[in-house]
């Protein structure tokens, strides 16, 4: 069992980082590997739609030469990926909105002359995510996204941890959200037992 948590936040000591720590703390104790990913350190490029992704099934085969080659075969390598942002704008931040087109196409081989297999078909995908405004109104635009993008990817989604940020003069973490961050790694943990 492997996870692959790809982290989206721009800030290295933030409020998504406070949330996922306690997420990997129980996935160390329960022994389970996992690469983290700090998308802001990497060169992402967007997808530029020139579809040479399409033409061999069995590659991610993207002609753009930066760090996502590297990330697809970390993604590929997983069973469970995780994203975890921070809701810009009502979804996720930049550099894991370039990724995810990258991997919608690279991944999917739907989009050349015949339509091909999904190649992370079966994997499960779950979301920790931090807002500033109510949850229901902060992040569901991101959640309804990803649940489609999920369902068109041949991916299993398996839920979303939220955290709310009440602003900057306040403290983000709490005794709650700690233990809500642990038990979200236990029951997703426990989905794949
Ligand atoms: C540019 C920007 C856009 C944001 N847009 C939203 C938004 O649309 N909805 C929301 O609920 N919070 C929004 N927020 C608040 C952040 O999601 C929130 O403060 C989050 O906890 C920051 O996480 P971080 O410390 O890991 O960066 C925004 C923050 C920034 C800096």
């Amino acid at each position: 069992m492997k996870y692959c948590i790809l982290m989206g936040s721009p800030r290295k000591n933030g409020n998504t980082l406070k949330l996922i720590k306690p997420f990997i703390e129980e996935l160390e104790l329960n022994q389970i590997q996992y690469d983290l990913i700090w998308l802001y350190d990497k060169h992402i490029e967007s997808c530029i739609a020139c579809r040479k992704c399409q033409k061999d099934w069995s590659i991610f085969g993207c002609h753009i030469s930066d760090d996502v080659q590297e990330i697809f075969d970390k993604v590929y390598d997983s069973d469970v990926i995780i994203l975890a942002t921070p809701i810009y704008s009502w979804y996720c931040t930049p550099p894991m909105k370039a990724l995810l087109d990258r991997l919608v196409y690279g991944m999917n081989k739907y989009y050349g002359d015949e339509k091909g297999p999904s190649l992370w078909n079966g994997k499960r995908l779950g979301i920790i995510t931090t807002c500033g405004y109510r949850p229901e109104k902060g992040t569901d635009l991101f959640e309804e996204g990803i649940k489609r993008y999920c369902k068109h990817s041949q991916l299993k989604y398996i839920g979303m941890l939220v955290e709310r940020d009440f602003g900057y003069k306040s403290v983000f973490i709490s005794d709650e959200k700690i233990e809500n961050s642990r038990s979200f790694a236990r029951q997703l943990i426990s989905i794949m037992e």
